[in-house]
């Protein structure tokens, strides 16, 4: 008999030991099955107990029952700094504030490209579209490109198949609109346009314009004039000076470009308006005759005005983008700078 309390004597000293130094939950979880478990070493010994007299038992059995129970609670508090401490390790943290969503925002593209619609539609202009894919016949022909245009050349424009073509610009929704309505006629037509070109900080092969157009009785040049100061007034703020430069497009006679002072330097001469003190906004014009005659309209009852912008452009300058390549990269730093 004295042999059983011995080796409960050396159990209870080791076991107490190995509880206080088990470092993880597992060899926790180990030694309680080793002596605890079906198979342990206390189990056993109480087991062996039948085989002892009844003053033995009570003796013996009394003592092992109470090892049984301190071991027992030594193992819960045991386990209970185990979890705690796994928890101060940054496992389970639940005094953490929750983590805040990040809500997405429309891209500076797509915000531009609105606020140009809504100060066109607030001026009565209509929205219409084109399709991406145009016909030789409505991005050049219909608009007076002569057949040996350089605008023409595989160089500048990407040829899908045949006489089809990724559209160089939006006006050729000028035509399409004149063909499906009489004057009057007033519209806007945003969209993607494509250009075979090197990628660099100020051009890409893919970009967006806006074109808008005004055909009625009478309607001049000074209409035009109207309608443009009204949009940089808008859109760049009252008091940006503005200047129309001569130009030529094959589809407006007379044409002219468009530039604003350059709201940067106030026309002292910077980095973004190329020390030129001007920044050039649009192309414009008055439509051309030969463009009403392919689409059916006199000219002699009829006048109207045209303009196009490039929206990148425009977002670049208000504000002050100086790579063009940032608008369609996505880098997801750039974006969130702008809302
Ligand atoms: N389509 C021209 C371009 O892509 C821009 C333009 C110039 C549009 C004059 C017009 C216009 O409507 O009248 O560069």
């Amino acid at each position: 008999m004295q042999i059983i309390l011995d080796e409960l004597g050396r159990l209870e000293t080791e076991t107490v030991r190995q509880i206080a130094e088990a470092g993880t939950l597992e060899t926790l979880e180990e030694l309680r099955v080793g002596v605890l478990g079906k198979k342990g070493r206390l189990t056993a010994i109480l087991r062996g107990l039948k085989d002892l007299t009844v003053d033995q038992k009570r003796d013996v059995g009394g003592r092992a029952n109470q090892l049984k129970t301190k071991l027992e609670d030594l193992i819960v508090s045991r386990r209970e700094e185990l979890m705690g401490a796994s928890s101060e390790a940054g496992l389970i943290d639940i005094t953490l504030p929750g983590r805040p969503l990040r809500y997405g925002h429309r891209h500076l593209v797509t915000v531009v490209m609105d606020q140009i619609i809504d100060i066109f539609q607030r001026m009565g202009f209509e929205i219409a579209d084109g399709p991406d894919i145009e016909t030789d016949y409505y991005n050049f022909s219909a608009l007076n490109f002569p057949p040996d245009h350089p605008a023409r050349d595989e160089q500048d424009t990407f040829y899908v198949e045949g006489d089809r073509l990724l559209r160089t610009h939006t006006s050729g929704v000028q035509v399409r609109e004149f063909e499906k309505r009489r004057p009057p006629v007033k519209i806007i037509a945003p969209g993607l346009v494509f250009r075979n070109e090197a990628v660099n900080t100020r051009a890409h092969c893919v970009f967006h314009q806006v074109e808008g157009f005004y055909v009625d009785t009478d309607v001049s040049f000074s209409d035009l004039k109207g309608v443009l100061e009204a949009f940089v007034y808008e859109f760049f703020g009252p008091g940006v000076e503005m200047r129309y430069r001569p130009s030529f497009f094959p589809f407006t006679e007379p044409s002219a470009e468009v530039d604003i002072r350059c709201f940067l330097c106030g026309g002292k001469g910077c980095q973004v308006c190329k020390h030129e003190g001007w920044l050039e906004i649009l192309g414009s014009g008055m439509i051309d005759p030969a463009v009403f005659k392919n689409v059916g309209y006199d000219s002699e009852r009829v006048s109207g005005f045209a303009f196009g912008m490039g929206v990148e452009r425009t977002a670049m300058l208000r504000y002050q983008v100086n790579d063009i390549r940032l608008l369609f990269e996505n880098d997801i730093r750039f974006i969130r700078q702008i809302r």
